[in-house]
């Protein structure tokens, strides 16, 4: 059983999608054990994205993720990672396969609806990034 870290984005809150996106995770065998609605600070969105911090679009993601509130949830389930990938689909939506989030949801390559964890060693920072043990219930 592997846990992942998930954000639905500013984008998707503001048009009403947080439990379509929810049903979607739920759907496809994962299990929200951690769970916020959050406005995060401009500290916050720049640290959690410093990875891209040369990237020519890190003035504009980091707006953009501040723009209003997101959901942080901590999803868990066999090969979680791998699987709340697939359900988010590609980066651009343009690119995404039928029946993704990023597909059905997605307005923009930026405003993209959701963010998942890449890997093992991303999923346990980003998850204590935002979560406290005593937060995460399983
Ligand atoms: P995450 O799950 O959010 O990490 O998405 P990803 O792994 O599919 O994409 P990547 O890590 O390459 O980029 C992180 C985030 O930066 C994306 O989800 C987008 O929101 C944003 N981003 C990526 N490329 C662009 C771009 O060309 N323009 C803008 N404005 N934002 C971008
Ligand atoms: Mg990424």
């Amino acid at each position: 059983i592997q846990r992942t870290f998930s954000i639905i984005k500013p984008d998707a809150t503001k048009r009403n999608l947080t439990g379509k996106i929810i049903s979607k995770f739920e759907d496809a065998g994962l299990r929200i054990v951690a769970s916020k609605r959050i406005q995060m600070t401009r500290e916050q969105a720049e640290g959690f994205y410093a990875v891209h911090k040369e990237r020519p679009f890190f003035g504009e993601l980091v707006d953009f993720m501040i723009s209003g509130p997101v959901v942080v949830q901590v999803l868990e389930g066999e090969d979680a990672i791998a699987k709340n990938r697939e359900v988010m689909g590609a980066t651009n939506p343009e690119n995404a396969d039928a029946g993704t989030i990023r597909k059905e949801f997605a307005l923009s390559v930026g405003e993209n609806s959701v963010h998942g964890s890449d890997a093992p060693e991303t999923a346990a920072e980003e998850i204590k990034f935002f979560f406290s043990d005593d937060e995460i219930v399983g």
